[in-house]
C-alpha cells in the first residue's frame, strides 16, 4: 500500500505546506545589509510573499550598487518585473549552476510564471562559460549573457538558493513598460475579461470613481464573472437600494495592492473598499495549493484569474459574487438557503475548528461509505484505516478506498492545520 501512502503523505504535506512556508526570504536577506535595498523592494513589491510561498525557489540577488540601476529611474510595477525576473523556478545551488547539461539551459521565473510576460521573455538563459564562470542572460534571442555569478548567499536544500549576480538581467522591453495610473481603463479591461455585468453595474453605480481614485495607492478589485451574476442564489439586485449597490459593489475591492503570492500568505481579514470601521465588509482567505478562495461568511469564491498584476493594481476574476454578511448575513427573503459546499474546499474545514466527525465528509455522504467502516476521530485512526485497506478488496476497491483515504487525510489534517492557525 505504498501507493496510498504515497498519496496520504503527499496530501498532508501539500496542505501544510499552503500555509506553513518553510522559508522567510525577508528574514534569510536581513542579515546582508548590501543586499538591504533588494530586500526592502521586494517587501515593497511584494514579491517577498510570492517568494516564500513557492517551494524550490532560486533567488538571484544583486548588491545595493547593481541594483540601483533599475531602481533609480523606474516605477515599483517596473522593478517587479525586473525583480521577478531574478527568481527562478527552480533550485540552483552552486554545484548544479557548473553541471548543467551541455553547459547551457533556460529556466523559468516568475516573471513568466505571473503571466506579465509576453512570449519567452520570461525564461532566462544559464550557461557555463569557460573558466568556471556562469552567465547568465535573457532567453530573447540575440541578448547577451550580461550578468554573471558571483557569490553562494545562503542555501537550503532544496527549497530555497540565494546567490548573488553581478548585474540585472534585462528582457527586451521589461524597462519601458508604462506603469498603471489612474488613466488605465478599468472597464474595458473588466469587459475583455467576461465581466461585462460587473464592469457595467460599477460604471452606472458611479463606484468606478472610487476605483480610480484609489488605484495610486494601491487597488485589488475581485471582479465576479458574467456567469456569476446568472447563478442561482444571487440576489436580485433590483431589490437593493442604491446605497446597498455601492456598497455591495465597494466589497469587492480592497485599498492595496495585494498580488496572488500575498493573498496565499494572508492570515488576517481583508478590509475592503465598504469597510468603514469596526471591521465591518472585511473577506478572509484560505489557500489550498494554488486555489485562493475568498470567504464572506455568507458565501466564498475561488480566484479564477489574474485579470491584471501591475503594482499598484490588481485584478482578479472570481467565480462567485461576494455577498456580505453586512448586506445578506440574516436576510430571508433574497438568498435561498446555501448549497452544500463540498468538504474538499476550504471552505467548511477553516469555518470548523471542530472534531472531524462534525466535519462534513464526502466520504460519509458518498456511496463510498461502505469502504469506511472504521470512525475517524483523529490521527490514531488513520493507520487502522490504512491497515484495513491492505485487507480490503484488490482492484477496482482498492482505488476507491485509496482515493476514500486520502480525502479523510486531507479532511483531517486540514483540520489539524486550521486549529494550529487559530490557536
Ligand atoms: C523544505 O520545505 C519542506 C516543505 O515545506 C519542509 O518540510 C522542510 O523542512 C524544508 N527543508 C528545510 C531544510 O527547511
Ligand atoms: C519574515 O521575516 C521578517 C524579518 O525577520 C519578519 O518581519 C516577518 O514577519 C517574517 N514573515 C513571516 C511570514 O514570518
Ligand atoms: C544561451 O545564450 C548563449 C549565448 O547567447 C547561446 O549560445 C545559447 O545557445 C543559449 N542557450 C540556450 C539554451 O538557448
Ligand atoms: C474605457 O473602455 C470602455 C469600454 O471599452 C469605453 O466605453 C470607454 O469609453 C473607455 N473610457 C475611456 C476613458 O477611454
Amino acid at each position: 500500500m505504498a501507493a496510498s501512502r504515497a498519496i496520504l503523505f503527499f496530501f498532508t504535506l501539500s496542505s501544510l505546506a499552503a500555509i506553513i512556508s518553510a522559508h522567510n526570504i525577508t528574514d534569510i536577506l536581513s542579515g546582508f545589509t548590501e543586499y538591504s535595498q533588494f530586500n526592502s523592494f521586494l517587501s515593497q513589491t511584494k514579491l517577498a510573499d510570492e517568494i516564500n510561498s513557492r517551494q524550490t525557489i532560486t533567488v538571484l540577488v544583486l548588491n545595493n550598487g547593481a541594483l540601483s540601476s533599475v531602481t533609480a529611474k523606474h516605477p515599483l510595477s517596473v522593478i517587479k518585473n525586473a525583480l521577478s525576473l531574478l527568481v527562478l523556478l527552480d533550485y540552483y545551488d552552486p554545484p548544479k549552476l557548473h553541471q548543467i547539461s551541455k553547459g547551457t539551459t533556460l529556466t523559468t521565473t516568475l516573471y513568466q510564471a505571473t503571466g506579465n510576460a509576453p512570449g519567452n521573455l520570461g525564461f532566462v538563459n544559464i550557461t557555463d562559460l569557460q573558466g568556471g564562470k556562469v552567465g547568465f542572460g535573457s532567453a530573447a534571442s540575440g541578448s547577451k549573457l550580461d550578468s554573471s555569478y558571483t557569490k553562494s548567499v545562503k542555501q537550503i536544500p532544496y527549497n530555497i538558493s540565494v546567490l548573488e549576480i553581478s548585474a540585472p538581467i534585462i528582457a527586451p522591453g521589461i524597462l519601458t513598460a508604462p506603469p498603471p495610473t489612474a488613466d488605465v481603463n478599468i472597464t474595458a479591461l473588466l469587459e475583455k475579461a467576461g465581466c461585462k455585468t460587473f464592469s457595467s453595474l460599477v460604471v452606472s453605480s458611479g463606484v468606478i470613481k472610487t476605483y480610480q481614485l484609489a488605484i495610486d495607492k494601491g487597488l485589488t478589485i475581485f471582479a465576479p464573472s458574467d456567469e456569476a451574476f446568472k447563478a442561482r442564489g444571487v440576489p436580485d439586485l433590483n431589490k437593493l437600494t442604491s446605497a446597498e449597490v455601492v456598497s455591495l459593489l465597494q466589497y469587492h475591492a480592497a485599498a492595496r495592492y495585494i498580488p496572488v503570492g500575498t493573498l496565499k500568505t494572508t492570515k488576517d481579514p481583508i478590509s475592503t473598499l465598504a469597510t468603514s470601521g469596526g471591521g465591518k465588509y472585511d473577506l478572509s482567505v484560505t489557500t489550498a495549493g494554488d486555489s485562493v478562495t475568498l470567504h464572506t461568511g455568507v458565501d466564498s469564491s475561488r480566484i479564477s484569474d489574474t485579470v491584471l498584476d501591475s503594482t499598484p493594481l490588481a485584478i482578479f476574476t472570481v467565480d462567485n459574487v461576494l455577498l456580505p454578511t453586512e448586506l445578506f448575513g440574516n436576510s430571508p427573503s433574497p438568498l435561498p438557503a446555501p448549497e452544500p459546499v463540498s468538504s474538499l474546499s476550504p471552505a467548511p474545514v477553516s469555518l470548523a475548528p471542530a472534531p472531524a466527525v462534525e466535519a462534513p465528509s464526502p466520504v460519509a455522504a458518498s456511496p463510498l461509505a461502505p469502504a469506511m467502516e472504521t470512525p475517524m476521530g483523529g490521527p490514531a485512526d488513520a493507520p487502522a484505516v490504512e491497515a484495513e485497506h491492505s485487507t480490503s478488496d484488490k482492484g477496482a476497491g482498492s482505488h476507491v478506498m485509496v482515493s476514500a483515504v486520502s480525502a479523510v487525510l486531507f479532511t483531517w489534517s486540514a483540520i489539524v492545520i486550521s486549529s494550529i492557525v487559530l490557536s
